[in-house]
């Protein structure tokens, strides 16, 4: 498993990196790990707040410098990160949906330790296990997609165990909210909830946004189903019109488009040219020509149909994940009649 450390703050990050921990009890302090480990729930769907009691023994050390090492899981990113901070709290974002995992470890500096620091040897850890519900989760596939960065929906799959005849509802919050909000406008099919729509109501980009779908059933429980993304993770750019194809020098032809109008900047797309080559009685040929310019020259065949449709997605420069576009259009040269 991977570990990273991320910095509580900068002077947290100064400090981890000029320290080396020893882990050590002999001729001296034995260093405790923290007392009590507490998870605070504010109901933000999984940003929760850790916080810690220190060591009894250490409670007395005043003048001696501490810190804590905190280690969790992070189910999203499927890896454990750490931190060190001077605080006794911490706040992360959590899947309320996997068990939530947290170790604190305890180090002392100072003239207590003849200025090392020293690390407990072993961890405080809390673990907490999901809400139960017996049917499983309400609904399942939640999914986000950011149509060419201008229309946010989300859309996810309802449990059939649940009943028919019961509501679903969708909340939402991220950290410029005081308070969760409900789902501006309901997707619905045959009078199911299957998704909602944002447009109209944009939602900040580089901040998780966290995602309940609950509701509440006669027939039994359902596990509420919590998800976490970031909208510029999740952008489908608009499908670009059909490319221009034009006679270049030296019997070279020169394949030319343009983005699709709209807010993605061009620099962050990239391109799959699709060139399909139609022989004799349809024999198909095609090939993938991946590139970051919105012009290609290339040699063509003659003797063949040569065709080509093109699509993107933003390059992972400037998101994680993205989704690509449906397919251009499809330009044809005028080559051999086929058809
Ligand atoms: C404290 O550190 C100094 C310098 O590193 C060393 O000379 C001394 O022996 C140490 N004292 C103890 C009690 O470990
Ligand atoms: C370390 O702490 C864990 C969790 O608090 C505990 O289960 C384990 O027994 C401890 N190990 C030692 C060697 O004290
Ligand atoms: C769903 O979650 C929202 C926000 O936390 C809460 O206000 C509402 O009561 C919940 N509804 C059900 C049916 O659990």
């Amino acid at each position: 498993m991977m570990m990273t450390f991320k910095p509580a703050n900068r002077a947290s990050l100064l400090v981890f990196l000029v320290i080396c921990t020893k882990q050590w009890h002999s001729n001296g302090i034995q260093v405790d790990p923290p007392k009590e480990i507490k998870i605070i729930d504010p109901g933000h769907f999984g940003y929760l707040e850790i916080t810690w009691t220190p060591p009894a023994r250490l409670n007395n050390i005043q003048e001696c410098p501490k810190l804590y090492q905190l280690e969790y899981f992070n189910a999203y990113a499927q890896r454990w990160e750490g931190i060190q901070t001077p605080q006794r709290t911490y706040s992360a974002q959590f899947d309320l949906m996997k068990d939530i995992h947290v170790r604190v470890y305890t180090l002392l500096g100072g003239h207590c330790t003849n200025n090392t620091w020293v690390k407990s040897l072993n961890y405080t850890e809390v673990v907490q296990k999901p809400g139960t519900g017996h049917l499983g989760n309400i609904v399942e596939n939640f999914t986000c997609v950011f149509e060419n960065m201008e229309h946010l929906t989300c859309k996810w799959h309802k449990n059939p165990k649940y009943p028919t005849n019961s509501h679903l509802y969708m909340y939402y919050w991220h950290k410029e909210l005081e308070n969760t909000e409900e789902c501006p406008e309901y997707l619905l099919e045959n009078g199911i909830r299957i998704g909602c729509s944002f447009t109209g109501k944009p939602l900040p980009d580089f901040t998780d946004i966290n995602f309940c779908v609950n509701g509440s059933s006669a027939e039994g429980s359902l596990r509420h189903t919590y998800a976490s993304l970031q909208i510029q993770d999740c952008v489908k750019p608009g499908r670009a019109n059909k490319p221009d194809l034009k006679k270049g020098p030296q019997a070279k032809f020169k394949l030319s488009w343009r983005k699709p109008v709209g807010n993605i900047p061009g620099h962050c797309l990239e391109w799959e040219v699709q060139h399909i080559k139609y022989g004799l009685r349809w024999k198909k040929e095609s090939t993938i020509i991946p590139t970051m310019e919105t012009e290609i020259s290339l040699a063509l065949n003659k003797k063949v149909q040569n065709c080509f449709r093109i699509r993107s997605k933003l390059h992972r420069y400037c998101a994680k994940r993205s989704i690509w576009s449906e397919w251009s259009l499809k330009k044809c040269d005028s080559g051999a009649p086929v058809f």
